[in-house]
């Protein structure tokens, strides 16, 4: 293990990236798939289409080009990056993607693993790199959010199938000696109700030789209780984030943004009202390319930041929330 470089380390914001395959599924195509329709999806979603991987793009390719990105804005030369955590739970190499990722950037003083907690997965791996800069064994890390979940919907499935797509995005932080713009986070699991979201893996059974039987690895389809999915989610959510403003001293009337998971409209508005917080600070691009998973905090940020409208020493509240269950939020400024 290196050194440690620094004493009472904070963290900055850098860089921000983000990529989504060019195919473009609309509500109406998948109302020609499954029994539903554009004006039932967009009511109770808020989506109207998402971006679906075809050949060539996977979790390395997307994941690579949101980190190139974000390394750009953030102008490093890419051998002075230590640190690469890819957040996905559909990885193109289940021994893990952000190896490949590290090779392609040529980033070869950097150390890359994969972390998974589905779609709560870019804000966990936001706080783990923050921890890592914060003890002053890192200098500069990539944090990367990527999924490719159309791999993995049920098509046949309306009540869930509506939902994703795929892409991809990144955030370039920083250890600094001279302030902390990392303000202060909290993070949940609780597996007791993991039935109500997962992608359970599938075996079938075979035999090596005679009376040795193994299962062969493989995964089903994503399995979703809708209703106490969302009832979750609008209830932790603004619990967890009023929790983190007391132990930060932060209220709601601080914050510029509200950069919440993109599960479902409904679900941000109602988050949003329980916090006091109006509707134009809470960041959405949920009609373009509805719940990507890992990836919706740092594309939606990335979009923003991108567009101008999230600025340098802008307060922000985020949430990430899904599979596990699992949840938690941060405050952030940036720059
Ligand atoms: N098109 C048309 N009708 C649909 C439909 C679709 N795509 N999906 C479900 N329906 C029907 C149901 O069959 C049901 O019909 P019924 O009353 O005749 O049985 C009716 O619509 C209401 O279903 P319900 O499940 O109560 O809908 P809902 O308002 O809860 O919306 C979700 C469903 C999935 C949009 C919503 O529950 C949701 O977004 N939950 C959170 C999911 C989520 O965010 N997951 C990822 C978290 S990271």
């Amino acid at each position: 293990m290196e050194e440690i470089k620094f004493n009472q380390v904070g963290v900055s914001f850098k860089g921000s990236g983000s990529y989504v395959p060019d195919q473009i599924l609309t509500n109406q195509e998948i109302s020609q798939k499954v029994d539903t329709s554009h004006e039932w999806i967009k009511s109770r979603t808020g989506i109207s289409e998402r971006r679906i991987s075809s050949l060539g793009d996977n979790v390395t390719e997307m994941g690579y080009e949101a980190a190139l990105s974000a390394i750009e804005m953030a102008n490093w030369d890419i051998k002075t990056i230590d640190l690469i955590i890819l957040a996905t739970s559909t990885p193109h190499d289940l021994f893990g993607s952000a190896p490949s990722i590290q090779a392609k950037l040529g980033a070869y003083n950097a150390v890359a693993y994969d972390l998974t907690a589905a779609c709560s997965g870019f804000l966990f791996a936001l706080i783990t790199a923050s921890q890592f800069l914060k003890g002053g064994l890192f200098k500069r890390a990539i944090v990367i959010g990527a999924d490719q979940l159309s791999s993995f919907v049920d098509w046949n499935d309306r009540r869930s199938c509506i939902l994703f797509g795929d892409g991809a995005g990144a955030l370039a932080i920083e250890a600094t000696n001279e302030f902390d713009n990392f303000i202060g986070f909290d993070m949940r699991t609780d597996g007791e109700r993991g039935s109500y979201l997962n992608l359970p893996s599938k075996n079938n059974k075979d035999s090596i030789i005679d009376n040795i039987e193994f299962l062969t690895g493989g995964f089903s389809s994503i399995q979703m209780n809708g209703q106490e999915v969302y009832k979750f989610a609008v209830k932790e959510v603004p619990i967890i984030i009023e929790k983190l403003f007391r132990k930060t001293n932060y209220n709601s009337d601080q914050i510029d943004w509200l950069v919440l998971h993109q599960a479902n409209q409904r679900i941000l508005d109602s988050v949003g009202d329980r916090l006091k917080i109006p509707r134009e600070k809470i960041l959405s691009n949920l009609g373009k390319y509805g719940n990507t998973s890992a990836a919706t905090i740092p594309l939606v940020m990335d979009e923003a930041i991108k567009n101008n409208r999230i600025k340098q020493n802008d307060i922000i509240a985020t949430s990430g929330f899904g599979a596990g269950l699992s949840w938690g939020a941060a405050l952030i400024k940036w720059g």
